[in-house]
Order: C-alpha cells, then sequence, then structure tokens
C-alpha cells in the first residue's frame, strides 16, 4: 500500500521512436501494479519498435498514436486537450532527440507534441540515445531549454547501447523511472533545503571470516523513510548495513558492515545534518577477539566466544548533536514498550522515538507492514501519534511528526 499522496495517480505516457521503447510495457505494469491509471500516446517510430496492441492490452484502453491527433474518436472532446487535462504527470519515456526538440520547441505538429505543450501537470523526459546524438549541443541545448522552462530531464544511464556504442544514452531502469515519477507526484516538498541522514539495515558483526552475529533487519523501514525523504525534497543519505534492497533514486547510500563502520559513517555526516533518524538495528555486541583464521568445529574458542559491547550510536549522536538538529530513533521493544521507549527518549537525547514491538505479527524486523507509536521529548509538548500500514505509509508518518517540529 502507498501513501496517501501516491494513491490513484493518472500517468500520461509518450513513447516515441527509441529502441527502448520495447522496455516500455514493463514500465506501465510497474505503474499499474502501483494503482496507477495510465493513458498512452506512441509516436508513429514508436509503434514500429513496441506493440501498441500489447500496450493497449496492459492499459486496458486504447493506446493513441501520433496520427490520432485529429481523431473524432471522442466526438466534440479533443484527444490532445482531454489527455493533458487527465494527466497528474506526463511521462516521455524514452525520449528521443526529436521529441526533446519538439518539446523545447514547442512543435505541436503531433498528438504527443500537442499534448505536451498543453500539459499543465509535472513533465518528465527521459531521454535515450545513442551517446553522440546526446552529447550534441543541439540536443543539451533542447535539454537545458527545457528544464530553465520547470521540466525535469533525466540524464541517461551509461553502458553499452543497442546501436553498438558504449557510453552515455541508455534509458534508465523502469525502477529509476517509477521513482522519479513519485519524486514528481510528490506535491508536498516540506523538506526541501534539509539534509536528513537515516540509517538502515542490520549490522554484520564478524567473529571470523567466515561467521558473524546479525538480527534479522530487513532495512525496509529506513529504506522507505529515505525514498519518502527525498520525495519530500531532502538532500537525503542513508547509511546502510547489509541488505538486498535496491537503493533508493536520488539517495546517496553509504554501505556499512560493522556497528563501528555505522558510528563512523554518521559522524562523519552529522555536521550539517538537519535531521537524523536511527532506523538500523545496529548490534549491540561485536567478539571481543576476531579471529582471522576460520574457527574450526569443536574449537575450544568456538564454545567460549567473548563478546564486548559496540558503541552506542543514538547516544554518540545525541551527545553531540546542536540544538536545531533533531534525532529520531526507533525503540524496537518486546514488553513494556510504553516505558522502555520513553527511557530511551530521554536517556540518549533523543526528539522523538518511533517505539515498536517487534514481536508482533504484522510489525518490526522483516514484515512488510508496521504499526508503531511516536513519542516526542518533552521540549515540543506534543501528544503520542500513531502510525500503521505498509512501511512506506509508516515512513510517511514519521516524516508528518519531524516535519510538524521542524525548526
Ligand atoms: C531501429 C532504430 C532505433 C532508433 N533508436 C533511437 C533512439 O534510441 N533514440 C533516438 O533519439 N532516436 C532513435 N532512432 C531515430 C528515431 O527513430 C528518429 O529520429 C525518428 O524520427 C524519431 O521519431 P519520434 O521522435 O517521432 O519518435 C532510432 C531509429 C531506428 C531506425
Amino acid at each position: 500500500m502507498l501513501p496517501q499522496w501516491a494513491r490513484d495517480k493518472k500517468i500520461l505516457l509518450g513513447i516515441s521512436g527509441g529502441i527502448a521503447a520495447y522496455k516500455t510495457p514493463e514500465l506501465v505494469r510497474a505503474w499499474m501494479k502501483c494503482g496507477c491509471e495510465v493513458e498512452i500516446i506512441l509516436t508513429d517510430s514508436a509503434a514500429r519498435l513496441v506493440s501498441p496492441l500489447a500496450l493497449s492490452t496492459l492499459i486496458k484502453r486504447r493506446a493513441w498514436r501520433d496520427s490520432d491527433l485529429m481523431s473524432d474518436e471522442l466526438g466534440w472532446t479533443i484527444p490532445h486537450i482531454a489527455l493533458s487535462e487527465w494527466a497528474d504527470v506526463l511521462v516521455v519515456a524514452p525520449c528521443t532527440a526529436n521529441v526533446l526538440r519538439m518539446a523545447a520547441q514547442g512543435d505541436s505538429g503531433t498528438l504527443l507534441g500537442a499534448a505536451m505543450l498543453a500539459c499543465e501537470a509535472p513533465q518528465i523526459f527521459f531521454p535515450a540515445m545513442n551517446s553522440r546524438m546526446w552529447a550534441n549541443p543541439a540536443t543539451k541545448a533542447n535539454a537545458l531549454t527545457l528544464e530553465e522552462r520547470g521540466r525535469r530531464v533525466i540524464d541517461p544511464d551509461s553502458g553499452p547501447l543497442a546501436c553498438g556504442y558504449e557510453g552515455k544514452g541508455r534509458l534508465p531502469s523502469t525502477e529509476a523511472i517509477v521513482d522519479e515519477t513519485w519524486f514528481s507526484l510528490c506535491g508536498a516538498k516540506d523538506f526541501a533545503g534539509k539534509k536528513i541522514l537515516v540509517t538502515a539495515g542490520p549490522t554484520h558483526e564478524y567473529i571470523d571470516p567466515a561467521r558473524y552475529i546479525s538480527n534479522p533487519s530487513s532495512g525496509r523501514m529506513g529504506y522507505a523513510i529515505a525514498a519518502e525523504a527525498r520525495y519530500r525534497g531532502a538532500d537525503t543519505v542513508l547509511v546502510s548495513g547489509p541488505v538486498s534492497l535496491r537503493a533508493p533514486g536520488g539517495v546517496r547510500v553509504i554501505n556499512v558492515t560493522s556497528a563501528s563502520e555505522m558510528r563512523d559513517a554518521c559522524l562523519a555526516e552529522l555536521h550539517d545534518c538537519d535531521v537524523i533518524i536511527k532506523a538500523a538495528a545496529v548490534g549491540d555486541y561485536r567478539a571481543k577477539n576476531y579471529s582471522a583464521q576460520k574457527i574450526k568445529r569443536g574449537e575450544r574458542a568456538f564454545a567460549a566466544i567473548e563478546l564486548e559491547q559496540n558503541a552506542d550510536i543514538a547516544r554518540d549522536i545525541g551527545e553531540r548533536k546542536k540544538r536545531r538538529q533533531i534525532l529520531a530513533g526507533f525503540a524496537a521493544e518486546t514488553e513494556n514498550i510504553r516505558e522502555n521507549a520513553l527511557s530511551k527518549l530521554e536517556g540518549k537525547h533523543l526528539d522523538l522515538v518511533i517505539a515498536n514491538d517487534v514481536s508482533a505479527k504484522d510489525s518490526g524486523f522483516v514484515s512488510e507492514t508496521n504499526s508503531v507509536e511516536i513519542f516526542f521529548s518533552r521540549k515540543y509538548a506534543m501528544p503520542p501519534i500513531s502510525v500503521s500500514g505498509s512501511k512506506w505509509e509508516t515512513a510517511s508518518g514519521i516524516l508528518d511528526a519531524i516535519a510538524a517540529i521542524l525548526p
């Protein structure tokens, strides 16, 4: 389930005649899985590279073609006006050098051209082409013109290109396009100009080269917070323990393994952060004596692995943070949730604590959903807030709570 702002969105997809057009059915499916409605306009060249029939089957409505500019199928309703008014966002993917030019020049000679000109919703262009075409000053100038007018032009990825070249020109991944769509659709930019540091995932405390002490944290909660913070305009840094999740688009990720690496990474970023959200499940203990060689089965060292405590990162940040900085921590508890959360709040100089019952089925480490109660420090005189739902919805609620106390 998506947060409220992302529900029931209407996406107008312009597909132009780049080879990457063959990837668009996957993109359409990804949006539809999130509950979006999709309308499509294909240029006539695009219709040679991807099947309009396959696309219209997926979206369960006709896929429009450039040549439908003068279509009377909707009676007296004019297709390019109706489509551009309907859309919450217009995405052109892949965007050819030609369609980029048309958009920059306001060329309305085709259905897509006229819809781009008429559409007042946010517009995002994903240019994809041969690397020389992309590097050409004519293309660069068109991209710049669009950006100066408030359109978003997303740089292509680098790598092997279908034309046989290697370089910048690839269509970004489906996940990246979906990420950028959410960024444009998220109207609230209440964290613009703020730097947010989020920690996520477990830590691995190695005993020997083959074994470590860890916990079942999936990292999903922290990743959802980082993604949502970026959608809401924050310059977002994610310090992540080992997880198998895709890095959220537009978020700088610092990968770490152990608690001590996570502490170093957080302290190095701390000075210019406005908000620090500690969602990682940091290991409390590590092996006192790391064995450089794999400990053999039955060896004495195995039976008595001596442990020592890791530094408490939240407390260390709490002691160093400036007054204007907001520090939020999680309290993963299995009993006396409220009491334990409140004692963490005071003991670690947190501004707010997000308490969750990790023993509950629909909450905690590996679950897709979460249910939390947010307590504020006395300084704010705010009553506790309960948030539950998908980890994404929970992330949204946590950021709402932080936005309410942002200086
Ligand atoms: C097989 C093939 C692949 C093409 N791939 C691209 C491409 O990736 N990017 C691009 O800008 N042009 C590409 N072109 C050139 C465009 O199709 C051509 O400029 C066309 O006029 C674009 O029409 P449209 O912008 O109306 O879709 C390709 C052409 C062919 C024949």
